[in-house]
């Protein structure tokens, strides 16, 4: 199998935890940035799925590698999984993530604060190739203030059950041993049997 791929995402956060978690097994990640392609992809999917396909589709016409796209969200279960497949677009339109942590706080007053992580990979081989999805999921909690700095997005609000660590406070490699998105690339690994 060819170990260079194009991981279809200008988030630098997720570009970080993709090399961090396969780098070790051979991979070499380009980013958009490093094959100096500059795509914004639509993503009007109706899922995380579609949304991962769209990407993935949208930067294998561009590259001559196989193409890893995820999409991911976070999904409050009081707020029925919301912000979920809008999580980027919701910090957006509440002017940056501090004034989404709040406006989450202020959403869940006397709520149940159950949350977790979801993350849906999609491998495009090539254009024509049959898409492979692989999902992953992080449960935990909202905490009732941000904690820490590390990781990106929610991660300063989410409380990881498994982990017993607000992601927050976790170091990459402890967030990446039980993230959603190490829990999806798990699953990948294993169909290619290179673990
Ligand atoms: P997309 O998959 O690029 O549409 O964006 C997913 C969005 O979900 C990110 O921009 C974050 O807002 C949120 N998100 C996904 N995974 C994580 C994570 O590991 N930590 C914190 N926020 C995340």
């Amino acid at each position: 199998m060819n170990r260079q791929i194009c991981l279809a995402t200008n988030n630098k956060g997720k570009l970080r935890e993709y090399r961090e978690i396969l780098a070790p097994m051979g991979f070499v990640i380009y980013s958009p940035k490093d094959l100096n392609i500059d795509l914004d992809v639509e993503e009007n999917g109706k899922d995380y799925r579609e949304n991962s396909y769209l990407k993935a589709l949208a930067f294998s016409k561009l590259v001559p590698f196989p193409v890893l796209a995820d999409d991911s969200g976070l999904e409050i279960l009081a707020l029925n999984n919301f912000p979920g497949l809008h999580s980027s677009r919701f910090a957006d339109s509440c002017g940056g993530y501090p004034q989404a942590y709040e406006e989450i706080f202020s959403r869940l007053k006397g709520k149940d604060r159950s949350a977790r992580f979801r993350c849906c990979i999609c491998f495009l081989e090539n254009t024509t190739a049959k898409p492979l999805y692989f999902e992953g999921l992080c449960p935990g909690y909202i905490l009732e203030k941000p904690s820490g700095d590390h990781g990106f997005g929610y991660d300063p609000i989410f409380h990881s059950e498994e982990a017993d660590i607000d992601f927050g406070l976790a170091d990459e490699e402890t967030k990446n041993k039980y993230s959603h998105r190490f829990k999806a690339i798990q699953k990948l690994k294993l169909y290619f049997a290179i673990g």
